[in-house]
């Protein structure tokens, strides 16, 4: 049974510590993972999500118009990385790579993601690729270094867990992974 917060933590540590290690040993060196594998270290992520025992108490939810990042697991020497992100109602993200493969899993809320490519021109245009795509919980987006995704979030304030291939610190800076609105 879960205990005080202490031990919670404890446990949540521990927990995250075992994930990780499987996600590094899925990866066995793949710099850039194919969907297959991509969909394997999703696998991995929701079956631990319920044991990570994330609480609005100790993460509390992101207000209307806020975005919240939590560090769950950060590898300091800049490798796989997990963390979670409350956005609040009414919040946003402009289209943007992360240059490093990703899996987002919803746990509360929904968050709709629409994927892009460039086009096929030089002018550097966004196309939309398929229609949007809705991640509640329990429900996975997997990427790979070069898609691009634009986000908002529908309805109440949502909590995802985001697993990149690299820690965010060692990324550039997010202004210059993000593209200009297609029609802009
Ligand atoms: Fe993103």
């Amino acid at each position: 049974m879960p205990g005080g917060i202490e031990e919670v933590s404890s446990s949540r540590q521990a927990r995250l510590g075992l994930l990780l290690g499987s996600i590094v040993e899925l990866l066995a060196g793949h710099a850039n993972p194919d969907e297959r594998l991509l969909m394997q270290i999703a696998e991995q992520l929701r079956a631990a999500a319920p044991e990570l025992q994330i609480e609005p108490t100790h993460f509390p939810a992101a207000q209307p118009g806020e975005e919240l990042l939590y560090e769950l697991a950060v590898d300091p020497g800049g490798g796989p990385s997990l963390y979670l992100v409350s956005d609040g109602a009414g919040t946003h993200s402009p289209p943007h790579t992360h240059q490093t493969w990703a899996v987002v899993l919803g746990l509360r809320g929904v968050e709709l993601n629409q994927l892009y490519r460039l086009a096929g021109d030089s002018g550097g245009r966004l196309q939309a690729v398929a229609a949007e795509q809705a991640v509640g919980p329990g429900e996975c987006l997997v990427m790979q270094a070069e898609d691009i995704h634009a986000t908002r979030v529908q309805g109440e304030s949502c909590y995802h867990l985001h697993l990149y291939g690299r820690a965010l610190s060692h990324l550039p800076p997010f202004a210059t992974r993000c593209f200009d609105w297609p029609n802009s």
